[in-house]
């Protein structure tokens, strides 16, 4: 079955700038993709020229079958949320949701249009809010109106640009849940531009992580988090640390790295990329939470000195320095043995070998 979108090659210049980059992306049905990336790589340029507010360039875009490269924004089957909800403050809740349903492509009865509003503020948990104005709702509400308006005229595909990003952490977390469940409810194709690491891990079932107008990696979030390509994704995209070395012995599967701080094991095939070899130099990574502390003397395991501790309730991040000079952190859960390091102590480091994540270069 063909995608419900497909980005086809595209790019899209300002100038001085490509903003989007020979980017190739499909959508499939039914599915959360989250775009994530820092500031200023092409997120919303993307989104814009699924929405067709700008014109690629270079490339297609295709909606199913049929190429749309040319077609206007109001005649594509998809919708967008922006992070200012643009509410019109003069037009109660219930005239918000209906004002497109009223100048769709799709002529419709006031019936039908009614039924619609109806079911869009019920979908967001507003039934009762009719009437009421955009300025007496919180913010919160506010972007559900948003978002009713956008699913009511039954879009295949919806995009949303930061859509939370105007709320306080507690409401963006509760509406991170119900964006998610409504996507479930709705089973369209969600488009969901953040630059939130979390938000995105929490949400998707596809990240996209951009930079520079291009896509970096895409994957589960399980993917991205565990299997970063490279060390912009690995340090983007949560915590990490990362080491460099060479290849001394091969075991089997395990290669025995020589790094600064010690020799460390890493999977001869990791990352899915070519076999290493004795003598080729690796990055490796190793998220914090994966780093248990050790006796020095023991196999695969590093040495540094506890710099510091935040001890944060659940968990305690350490900053342990290594003799090469780099910080790296460690997440000890609380589990009841709560590790009582004082700054100074030497300390050896271990993981499993299988958690070592050789990035390219
Ligand atoms: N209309 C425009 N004219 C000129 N340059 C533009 C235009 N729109 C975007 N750009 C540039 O294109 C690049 C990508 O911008 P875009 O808005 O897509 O980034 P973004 O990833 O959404 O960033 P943010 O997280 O800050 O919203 C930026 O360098 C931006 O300055
Ligand atoms: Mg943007």
């Amino acid at each position: 079955m063909a995608a419900v979108v497909a980005v086809q090659s595209v790019t899209k210049r300002f100038p001085g700038i490509a903003a989007v980059d020979g980017v190739s992306l499909d959508i499939e049905d039914g599915q959360f993709v989250t775009l994530l990336g820092p500031s200023g790589c092409g997120k919303t340029t993307l989104l814009r020229l699924i929405a067709g507010f700008e014109r690629p360039d270079e490339g297609r875009v295709l909606f199913g079958e049929a190429d749309v490269t040319d077609v206007a924004p109001h005649e594509r089957d998809v919708h967008t949320v922006f992070q200012q909800y643009a509410l019109f403050p003069h037009l109660s809740v219930a005239d918000n949701v209906a004002f497109g349903l009223r100048r769709g492509r799709v002529r419709r009865s006031r019936d039908e249009i009614a039924r619609l509003v109806r079911e869009a503020l019920e979908l967001v948990r507003l039934t009762g809010f009719e009437d009421r104005m955009p300025a007496q709702l919180s913010g919160g509400q506010q972007q559900r109106v948003a978002i009713a308006r956008a699913v009511a005229p039954g879009p295949r595909i919806l995009l949303l640009d930061e859509p939370l990003g105007a709320l306080d952490r507690k409401l963006r977390e509760a509406m991170q849940l119900e964006l998610k469940q409504l996507q479930r409810r709705l089973g369209i194709s969600f488009v969901f531009v953040t630059h939130d690491q979390d938000e995105a891990l929490a949400m998707s079932d596809v990240v996209v992580v951009m930079k520079d107008g291009r896509i970096e990696q895409m994957g589960t979030p399980s993917e991205i988090y565990e299997h970063p390509r490279t060390r912009f994704i690995a340090e983007f995209v949560g915590v990490t640390n990362v080491i460099e070395g060479s290849v001394e012995s091969i075991d089997g599967s395990t290669a025995s790295v020589r790094t600064p701080a010690g020799l460390v094991p890493l999977s001869a095939r990791a990352n899915g990329g070519p076999a290493l070899a004795t003598g080729d130099r690796v990055t490796v990574a190793v998220r914090p939470e994966k780093i248990r502390f050790a006796d020095l003397d023991g196999a695969g395991v590093i040495a540094g000195r506890v710099e510091d501790a935040r001890y944060l309730g659940d968990v305690t991040h350490w900053r342990v320095r290594l003799v090469d000079g780099s910080a790296w952190t460690v997440f000890a859960q609380n589990d009841g043995t709560p590790e009582a390091l004082a700054p100074g102590t030497e300390v050896g480091l271990v993981w499993d070998t299988g958690h070592g994540v050789r990035l390219e270069p």
